[in-house]
């Protein structure tokens, strides 16, 4: 649940509506997929792309659902990147850029596939906390091995979410080019969370070691995120 520190869950079933043509819930300028705002726009900024605007809309709302996590994601591994410390430093500090280089530019591919499909992306804090599944631990930086075991606890819960996401934008909303585009961004995360089992399996394993390091230490390599069922 999301109110629980700390807690990796994705979930669609919460009743919001979410901003798709622009602002936010908090200020009452949300747009229906009937009231198709786009619609109303001169020809020339008018997508006519054969989707139809509420096809478009939804397709929208998953996507900026997906950006608000990705945008969660980015600012951890910042935070990771900043706050690591211990043996492995600087290693895992050039790893956790290249992480929150590679999500944000994800980050920017996404909003701009927003716009693509004549919405406007969220692009406050307040709005990503808002709408994001994933969670921001709060307090003290994580040990290095966990803040590992937290970002592959993400990039599954994204992954996951991704393959839900994926179906419904194909089949709910005749959406194949952002189904494509999710697909992408799905392999993208399924490898980052490869590297990071990988990163785990040594970090859990260094050598000579006779049980894991999370058995010696008891927090190393666990992660407070919640797997969901
Ligand atoms: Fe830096």
């Amino acid at each position: 649940m999301k109110s629980e520190r700390n807690v990796a869950v994705l979930t669609h079933d919460r009743p919001k509506v979410r901003p798709v043509v622009e602002g936010n819930g908090k200020h009452g300028n949300l747009h229906t997929p009937e009231q198709d705002h786009a619609a109303a726009l001169p020809r020339e900024t008018r997508p006519e792309v054969g989707l139809s605007g509420e096809h478009r809309h939804g397709a929208i709302r998953i996507l900026n659902a997906v950006l608000a996590d990705s945008y969660v994601l980015h600012t951890k591994c910042r935070n990771y990147h900043w706050n690591v410390s211990g043996p492995s430093f600087l290693q895992l500090h050039k790893f956790f850029q290249e992480q929150y280089e590679e999500v944000g530019s994800a980050v920017d591919e996404i909003a701009e596939r927003v716009r693509m499909l004549g919405g406007h992306p969220i692009a406050t804090l307040a709005e990503f906390l808002n709408e994001a599944r994933l969670t921001e631990p709060a307090g003290e930086p994580p040990s290095s091995c966990a803040m590992l075991a937290n970002l592959l606890a993400d990039n599954e819960a994204v992954a996951r979410q991704l393959r839900k996401d994926i179906p419904q934008c194909l089949d709910d909303n005749k959406d194949a080019g952002t189904a494509d585009f999710l697909t992408g961004l799905l392999q993208k995360h399924e490898k980052t969370a490869w590297i990071l089992r990988s990163l785990l399996t040594h970090q859990a394993k260094p050598e000579g070691a006779t049980q894991p390091q999370s058995a010696k230490d008891g927090h190393c390599c666990t992660t407070d995120a919640k797997r969901p069922l």
